[in-house]
This record gives C-alpha cells, structure tokens and sequence, in this order.
C-alpha cells in the first residue's frame, strides 16, 4: 500500500513518484472529491471512503487484500491525517507514504510566518473552544477548519474570550487554482461562510483589560466560575508542580469541585487528559462550563460518588484528592487503581482528612507537608496578613514491587512516646 498526498492543484501538483503509484494501483481508495482529481489513465477500482472514516479501515482494507492500494490523503498524510489511521491498523513503516505540502506549509509560505514559531490548533471534529488554551498575546496561530463556518466560530470565540482585536486571515483552496484570502478582526467579522477547505490565520491580540492566563499552573480564581468549591490559585499552583504532568498522562481528579486541577493539568500540554470525578450535578456542569472556556472541553466529567464511580475509569498516571478522602475506601482504592510509578497526591483542610493522610504516610511513605499562605489586607489604616486555612498535602509515588520490598517496614516510635 501506498499513502499518495494530494493538495488543491490536483494531479498537476503530483511527483512522478505519486503519479506512478497511483497509474499502478489496482484499487484507489480516497474521498469523493479527491478521486475525481485523478486522470482516467488511473484505472484501478475506485472506492470512496465511508463515513465515518476511521472505524471503516480495517473492513476496507482487509475487502481488498493482496491488491495494490494507493490510498489519496489531503496533504501531508501524517499530518493530522489517515496515515496516522493505516499505520495504527498496519503498522508504522508499513504503508509506504509520500507526502504532499501541508495546509499549513502553504498557509505559512503564504503569510510569512515560520512554521516553528506557529501554533496549530485542529478544529476538524473537535469543539471550537479548544483554541480558547492556545490563545496568549502576540502569539500566531493556525486554525484548520472543519468547515466554512469554522471562521466565523472563531471570530465569535475570540471575543468571547477577551481577544476581540486579534486579526484573521481565512485562506482558501491553499495550492489550488481558486486559492483566496479574505481577512478582518474578530470584533469586526464581516465575511459570509466561504470555501469549507480553509485554514484560518490568527495574529493574537488580547482587548486591554481583559483577564490575562498565563501558560503554566495558577491561573487567576477569577478565571473560573466557583461556589467557593476551589483549591485558589497558590496552592494550585503548588499542588500541579507536585501532581508535574507529562504529554499524554491521564488524571483522575477526584472531587472536582470546580475543576480547576483537572483544567490546568490539560492546560499544561495538548495531550494530556483528564477525568474529574464530582458528586454534585451543579458543580459537575460548572466543570464542564469552565473546561470550555479555559480550553479543554475534552475534560471528561463523572457526576458521581468516589469511590463507586472510579470502578470502570481507565488506569490513571496520577491522582488527585480534593474531596471525598473521608468516603470509606477511597484512598485504597485510588491507591490500588495506580500502576507502579504512578503518583498520589491528596490535600485537605480538615482534621479527620489530615489523620487518614498522617496513616497513608505512614504506611506508604511519599511526603507530606503543609502549606499556608496568607493575604496581606487592609487593617484600619494599616496592613495585616489574613491567613487561609492551612492545607495538608500527601504526595507519593507508588514504588515497583522490587522497591517495595526494599522498604523497612519498621514501625517508628511516636516521639511523644518518650517519657
Ligand atoms: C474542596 S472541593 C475541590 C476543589 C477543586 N480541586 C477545585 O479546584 O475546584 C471538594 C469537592 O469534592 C466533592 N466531593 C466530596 N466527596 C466526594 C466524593 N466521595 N465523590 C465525588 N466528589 C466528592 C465536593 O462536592 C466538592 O465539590
């Protein structure tokens, strides 16, 4: 098999490399409109692709086993494309692939931008408030669109999130013969709904005062809609340094209260996820309200009581507690539900909390501290520090059964026990 990129200038676009593969196949595979773009001197079968595209793959492909396969693929296959399909079904290096420029090589090519210095943002299949994670002061982004309203979805979502004067240019059929930039700001959005294969162009400008979030951990409070139900901003930022995500890891965030761990660990990289586990069906829709805005509306949301509602969750690379540790089992099951290496980390503010944790510590090591801060405010004419309520923090790492064993189980005496 072969995977053939294929732009907007068609099969004048192509290498004698592709042209080749495609004249031999015995079977052309691609969508509707891709496959019109090749010559009758193409003669293998032609079939469309099914939709939905992705669960069809196996089926097709096994239908036409042993034939010669040239599959067409819009661009760089690998590119947010269906390479990354046929090499999850195949294999990686199994399909031969030749690529074609991106949207984005011409997109870039065209404006002047270096592409490294460009973030891309896909909002094929996936919500428009995605973007709302990528969005920082000066920065340029590129937006592929699912379709010809997505560049008026982004204009609206830029000013809802405070970014109103950032300019868009929608670039249209990049390569091809009716290839078209219409431009404006996102405040100002004149265009109707153009050509649904468009790559849309963000210069970011941020409206004077409006909220700035920065890109790592200890976002503002005010950046989520609360009932008081938050960790605040210092001890988040502290609790997520401890929690230290890594692309691709999964979170359970165990009492999401408002969500915000779970929202700053998916912030911290786009491949990271999470699952947030909340009681309370109005805090869980709150959750998921503060997900879109902040830019992760994949936050999958669990309305339901820890530790019932964990048994079919898939395994986590990190926990947090943030309610719920008084719930019988739940810290044993959370405990067991982490692979070796996997991290805990639990914070309270209450006694009975901070016993359990005093006994996990004990029991499984890791590191327990407290933190406290406190808010300089107005006293008379004067200034005085309010102090929040201490937070208690248990951290661990779940050992491997080799190190485990390692550890001394040794009980060590209370020092008060000395009289
Ligand atoms: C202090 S808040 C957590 C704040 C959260 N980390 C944040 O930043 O928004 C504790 C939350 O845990 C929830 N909760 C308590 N026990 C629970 C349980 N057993 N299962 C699920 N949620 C629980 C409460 O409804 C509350 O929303």
């Amino acid at each position: 098999m072969t995977v053939v990129g294929i732009g907007a200038d068609g099969w004048a676009g192509l290498t004698d490399a592709a042209r080749a593969e495609l004249a031999g196949a015995q079977v052309l595979i691609g969508g509707a409109r891709q496959l019109t773009l090749l010559p009758p001197s193409c003669r293998g079968q032609r079939v469309p692709w099914p939709s939905p595209l992705r669960p069809a793959v196996p089926g097709l492909l096994a239908a036409h086993a042993g034939r010669r396969i040239a599959v067409l693929a819009s661009g760089d296959p690998m590119f947010y494309g269906i390479g990354r399909a046929l090499t999850e079904v195949l294999g990686a290096g199994v399909p031969r692939i030749l690529p074609h420029p991106s949207s984005v090589s011409y997109a870039c090519a065209r404006i002047g931008w270096p592409l490294e210095d460009t973030e891309v943002v896909t909002l094929v299949g996936r919500p428009a408030a995605r973007l709302a994670a990528a969005l920082h002061d000066g920065r340029r982004v590129l937006v592929l669109s699912a379709d010809a309203g997505t560049p008026a979805a982004v204009a609206a979502l830029l000013r809802d999130q405070g970014f109103g004067p950032s300019r868009l240019r929608v670039l249209e059929q990049l390569g091809g013969a009716d290839e078209a930039c219409v431009e404006g700001t996102a405040d100002h959005w004149p265009h109707p709904p153009g050509d649904p294969l468009n790559v849309i162009a963000v210069d970011c400008r941020r409206t004077p005062g409006a909220l700035r979030l920065g890109a790592v951990p200890g976002l503002p409070d005010e950046a989520y809609d609360h009932d008081g139900q938050l960790t605040k901003r210092h001890i988040r930022a502290a609790t997520l340094g401890v929690l230290a995500p890594a692309p691709g890891e999964l979170l359970w965030d165990i009492g999401g209260g408002s969500g915000s761990i779970a929202i700053e660990w998916m912030r911290s990289h786009p491949s990271c996820r999470a699952i947030t586990v909340e009681r309370d069906p109005a805090r869980a829709g709150r959750i998921e309200r503060n997900a879109g805005r902040l830019g992760v509306p994949a936050l999958r949301v669990v309305t339901g009581r820890a530790p019932g509602s964990l048994a079919e969750l898939p395994t986590p690379d990190a926990v947090f507690i943030g309610g719920g540790l008084t719930a019988p089992g739940l810290l044993d099951t959370c405990w067991d539900a982490l692979p070796p290496g996997g991290r805990l980390v639990a914070n309270t503010v209450t006694l009975e909390s901070e016993a359990l944790l005093a006994g996990a510590h004990r029991s499984h090591g890791g590191e327990l501290v407290r933190l406290a801060v406190a808010h300089a405010v107005p006293v008379g004419g004067f200034t005085g520090w309010r102090q929040a309520m201490p937070v208690t923090q248990w951290s661990v790492r779940k050992p491997s059964a080799s190190t485990d064993a390692e550890r001394s189980t040794e009980p060590a005496q209370d020092p008060g026990d000395n009289r």
